[in-house]
């Protein structure tokens, strides 16, 4: 019996499973990683709308962009600048993936630009505005699970444990990553919303990779740095270096003054001096 047929159909169910897993895997990465910041025929997210990039740049410039855009936006590459530009100079985060990683994304991307399977393009949904009807109780929920008064339903740690912004409501330190004050104007709602509920920065996302927050958490957090954005204008940076610089100049003069007083006050003679000089009666 012949067995080459056979070793070419396991070799063809081979590729096909192969490709399969791989679209998979490019679908798996684009929803975790990249649907925070872009959509495919969706329109403009935090990034570009990412449908027919693949015919605009060349595979080379692509994977290099989205392994390192940093690397190649200082090497100075005329897209990648324009684009960084016209983006706020907001910078995708650097991606740790293998080259058939990225073009397994990629495929997706190109997939869904056809509006063929598999694309976010053909489930076109009218971008609804979640914080259409937030009222002022919003604001302040998110305020307290920011800096943690709340804590956060599913357990994970408070925002301002990494973050801080200007805001002389709450009191927010995190200097592990971003000042958030101005994000809301760089990125709007949507932005916001996406990478809160879907951080696609590997600290964060580890952060809250096993503690989502809720919905409604995530409408609270929005609605909040929507207004911290708005009111940072009329915040004055909470700046206490005056206070300590007055504290130490009155500890200062209170030592001092104590010291003088001690030194004034104390025993110039041996604590046995009395004893010592009494007329001494012993016998010898
Ligand atoms: C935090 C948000 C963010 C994430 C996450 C992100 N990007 Fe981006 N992306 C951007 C921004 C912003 C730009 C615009 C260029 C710039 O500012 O660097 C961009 C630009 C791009 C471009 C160039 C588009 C063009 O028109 O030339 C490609 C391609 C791209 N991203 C792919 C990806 C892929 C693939 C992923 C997931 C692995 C991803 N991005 C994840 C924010 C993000
Ligand atoms: C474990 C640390 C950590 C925690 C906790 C954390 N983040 Fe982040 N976050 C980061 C890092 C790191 C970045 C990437 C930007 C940077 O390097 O600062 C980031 C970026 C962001 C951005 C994008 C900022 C921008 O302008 O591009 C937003 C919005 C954000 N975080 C919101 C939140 C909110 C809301 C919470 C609370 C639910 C939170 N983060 C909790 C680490 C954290």
């Amino acid at each position: 019996m012949n067995i080459y047929p056979m070793k070419y159909l396991l070799l063809i169910i081979g590729f096909a499973v192969s490709s399969v897993v791989l679209a998979g895997e490019g679908e798996d990465i684009f929803k975790k990683t990249c649907a925070a910041c872009h959509t495919i025929g969706k329109g403009r997210l935090v990034g570009p709308d990412l449908q027919n990039v693949t015919q605009k740049q060349s595979k080379e410039w692509l994977l290099a962009f989205i392994k390192s855009s940093t690397s190649v936006i200082k090497s100075g590459d005329a897209d990648a600048v324009a684009i960084f530009e016209e983006y706020n100079r907001i910078m995708m985060p650097d991606n740790n993936f293998s080259d058939d990683q990225i073009m397994a994304v990629l495929d997706y991307i190109s997939q869904g630009s056809q509006g063929g399977s598999g694309g976010s393009a053909t489930a076109a949904t009218p971008a609804t505005d979640i914080l259409a009807e937030t009222t002022p109780d919003n604001v302040a929920n998110g305020a307290s699970l920011f800096d943690g008064h709340r804590r956060l339903s599913n357990g994970g740690p408070s925002c301002a444990s990494c973050h801080k912004v200007r805001d002389e409501r709450i009191f927010s330190s995190g200097t592990l990553a971003k000042d958030l004050s101005q994000t809301y104007e760089n990125i709007g709602t949507a932005g916001v919303s996406a990478i809160v509920k879907n951080p696609p920065f590997p600290v964060m996302q580890a952060a809250y990779k096993n503690h989502p927050l809720t919905e409604e958490e995530v409408i609270d957090l929005t609605a909040y740095l929507k207004s911290v954005s708005e009111q940072r204008i009329y915040q004055v940076p909470a700046d206490f270096s005056m206070f300590f610089g007055i504290f130490g100049i009155l500890a200062f003069i209170a030592i001092f003054m104590s010291t003088i007083i001690l030194y004034f006050k104390r025993k110039r003679l041996a604590v046995n001096h009395d004893i010592l000089s009494r007329p001494s009666k012993v016998i010898n």
